[in-house]
């Protein structure tokens, strides 16, 4: 049986994601998020999942704007990086996991999530900076990866309470695949960020560190949150976070913490990292 062992979420801020592909990752401004992601890499390689879940949007680069799934699943063999602008980030391609993408579509889909079947899909930042800031600068990613995408990015989106029920129906899924596989699973965006108009350059601590607190300890009391106050309090891209949401229904109630890291600013963006282990797995 696939079993869920652990669950991470972190920022994917494209700009990170720069830093590490040309060598900067040791200047004084970086170095301090760089340091606080090391416990994580250090755990992610004794931990060696055969396959990471992640619960990422796409900020239309992947997609575009003619059509925005809610959620969809990536069931391909591989994935590109995407070219957002600049040509694709010189990273890895994505290796999937189809015959588990495939049994995960029918399971989240009997189970009442339309997912959208992605067969063929580039990945953006959303995926490949939190992939490169838990593993580094690798010539092959060592794990496979199932990619889930969440629209977070064009009104409206799937509440908070739906984000979490879709991290509990794929966590059966998973449990319900015959191979024996040990899968994490992800949550990417946030934390509090807003890069555009007004309120550009939002940064909100305390809601941060609250939501860091209850995802750890009462994520049920998140779920209950409205996209208005996500907005008001992280910033319009800061609600990006709700996917974290599903990386935490997927897990136990009561959880492990592994590690927890925060750090403002990374220019005009928090950046926030959690790692949670589910208990029966130790
Ligand atoms: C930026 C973009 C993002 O998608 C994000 O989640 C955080 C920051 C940016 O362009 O700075
Ligand atoms: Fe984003």
């Amino acid at each position: 049986m696939a079993r869920i062992v652990a669950g991470l979420c972190t920022s994917h801020v494209p700009l990170l994601g720069r830093i590490i592909d040309s060598d900067r990752t040791g200047e004084p401004y970086w170095q301090p998020i760089f340091k606080g992601y090391e416990p994580t890499k250090k755990w992610l390689g004794e931990v060696k999942p055969d396959v990471m879940i992640v619960v990422y949007n796409d900020h239309a680069n992947g997609f575009t704007f003619q059509y925005t799934p809610t959620f969809a699943i990536g069931c391909a063999e591989e994935f590109n990086p995407a070219d957002e602008g600049h040509g694709p980030r010189p990273v890895p391609v994505v290796k999937g996991h189809a015959r588990l993408a495939w049994h995960m579509t029918e399971s989240l889909v009997l189970d009442g999530f339309d997912m959208t079947i992605m067969n063929e899909m580039d990945v953006d930042h959303g995926l490949t900076v939190p992939l490169s800031l838990v593993c580094g600068k690798v010539g092959a990613w060592p794990f496979r990866v199932i990619p889930v995408c969440v629209n977070v990015i064009q009104y409206p989106q799937p509440t908070a309470a739906r984000c979490f029920a879709l991290g509990k129906a794929i966590r059966k899924a998973v449990e319900s695949f015959d191979e024996d596989l040990k899968v994490v699973i992800a949550g990417t965006g946030g934390m509090s960020h807003q890069i555009h108009g007004e309120r550009s350059g939002l940064i909100n601590k305390e809601f941060d560190n609250a939501f860091l607190d209850r995802l750890t300890t009462s994520p049920a009391e998140l779920t209950k949150i409205t996209h208005a106050e996500y907005v008001r309090e992280a910033g319009a891209e800061g609600m990006e976070i709700i996917m974290w949401l599903t990386m935490r229904g997927a897990l136990d109630d009561d959880v492990d913490l592994v590690h927890r890291f925060y750090h403002v600013p990374a220019m005009n963006t928090a950046v926030g990292n959690l790692v949670l282990e589910n208990r029966r797995s130790a």
